[in-house]
């Protein structure tokens, strides 16, 4: 009979558990100066190994680090290098992992869990919901000028990729809190990205934008020799982010200088950035893709939504939440502009923890999401009343994304 378990790995378990998530990618194991990075990245005493009598045959892990919430800031466990073994799968093994991974971080009083998934059908029945989405556009060089109205404020500085990896993290700590779904990247989450600037084709730039208070702005990017048109390249800015409107405008100032360049790829970037109504001529802008980006799991429903702030004026709304894994969430909230309590008070809407995690940071719709039944509406003489006041309290400036890969 074969017994499962499940536990925290130790050091010298965690390139075991790379080689068998990197097996479940397709990807052979790491050779050992990838390794010498890959393991900086995993942050110790939060590897989850799964084992079959004494093999290992599925991983999970995550990494500590904060999620910008709007009008504050919320710890959030960022959860990756999920895999089971191929001849595993489909027999509970992520489940079990997803249940202890959650149980530790409600353990640990971590009120959030988030992820990137690599598809979109595995995650839901853990609790995750798609709470932030990224644009990629392209953009045709020879037709985009940054408008002359446009507000500037410093300069620009390329810097080669070893010298990207001593600044960027202290220019990213400096716009990291700039957009609702950004995170704290911590030491952990350098290595990948370093990792990734290494591994792929085409020479890395960094461009920094030091306003008149000090770096604010950056974009990291690739030109990538394209030898279908002459040797010319394509420019895939891979990295982006602004804190003020001078930085955005000025960088692309700087970008769209960059000879031999036929046409950019802005890759992953927040839905409403005003790109097109930037430049001259709109339609130098093309939307290549919209796709899902953050996935949000409420592990603590009352500490995450008491870590954002609200709309609303006097509105209020009940809510029912129903969590199957962690029950202790499941039950009526009511939710107003000082904040989120439990209450005995009769429920206006009822949704799953999956729902509540799209809603969370305002990317969606309340009424979007009852029309495609996702939430339920238990009183329809009250809808229109209902669904406005969820509205004011949930809805936010700016579209959440969170442009961090992990
Ligand atoms: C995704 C993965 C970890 C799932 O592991 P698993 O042990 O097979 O998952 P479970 O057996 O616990 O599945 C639980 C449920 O989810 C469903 N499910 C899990 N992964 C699925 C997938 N990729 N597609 C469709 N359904 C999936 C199962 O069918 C099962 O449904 P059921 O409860 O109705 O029977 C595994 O398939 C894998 O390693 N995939 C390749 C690597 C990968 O994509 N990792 C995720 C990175 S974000």
């Amino acid at each position: 009979m074969t017994d499962r378990s499940i536990r925290t790995l130790d050091a010298t378990e965690i390139r075991s558990a790379n080689t068998l998530f990197r097996a479940t990618l397709h990807e052979p194991p790491a050779a050992d100066d990838v390794w010498q990075r890959s393991q900086r990245t995993y942050q110790a005493g939060r590897t989850l190994g799964a084992f079959e009598n004494d093999t290992l045959i599925g991983t999970a892990r995550s990494i500590d680090t904060t999620l910008t919430v709007p009008g504050g800031a919320v710890p959030m466990a960022a959860v990756t290098g999920v895999g089971v073994r191929a001849d595993r799968t489909r027999r509970g093994v992520l489940t079990d992992l997803m249940a202890t991974q959650l149980t530790d971080c409600a353990e640990r009083g971590v009120p959030v869990a988030g992820l990137h998934a690599s598809e979109a059908v595995i995650y839901g029945r853990y609790g995750y919901g798609i709470a932030t989405h990224h644009r990629s556009r392209r953009v045709t060089r020879h037709r985009a000028e940054v408008r002359s109205s446009a507000p500037t404020d410093g300069e620009v500085e390329l810097y080669d990729l070893d010298t990207a990896l001593t600044l960027l993290p202290d220019v990213y700590a400096r716009v990291a809190h700039s957009r609702s779904g950004m995170l704290d990247r911590t030491e952990h989450f350098w290595p990948m990205w370093e990792g990734h600037f290494r591994k792929a084709s085409g020479l890395m730039r960094l461009a920094v934008h030091h306003g008149s208070d000090g770096p604010d702005g950056y974009a990291a990017y690739r030109a990538v020799t394209d030898n279908v048109v002459d040797d010319v390249a394509v420019m895939h800015i891979e990295d982006m982010a602004a804190a003020t409107p001078a930085a955005y405008a000025d960088l692309w100032r700087a970008l769209l200088r960059v000879d031999l360049i036929t046409r950019v790829e802005s890759l992953w970037q927040p839905l409403d950035v005003p790109l097109e109504a930037l430049l001259t001529d709109h339609r130098a802008v093309a939307t290549t893709g919209v796709e899902d980006d953050l996935w949000l799991r409420l592990v603590d429903v009352p500490a995450a939504l008491n870590a954002r702030t609200y709309g609303g004026g006097d509105d209020a709304v009940v809510l029912e939440v129903s969590d199957p894994v962690l029950k202790s969430n499941s039950g009526r909230y009511r939710l107003s502009a000082s904040g989120c309590s439990p209450t005995s008070e009769p429920a206006q809407l009822a949704l799953g923890v999956d729902t509540l995690g799209m809603l969370y940071l305002g990317g969606w719709r309340v009424a979007d999401l009852v029309a495609v039944g996702r939430i339920e509406i238990t009183d329809a003489s009250t809808a229109d009343d209902v669904l406005g006041a969820a509205h004011r309290l949930l809805v936010t400036d700016s579209s959440p994304w969170c442009g961090t890969f992990f």
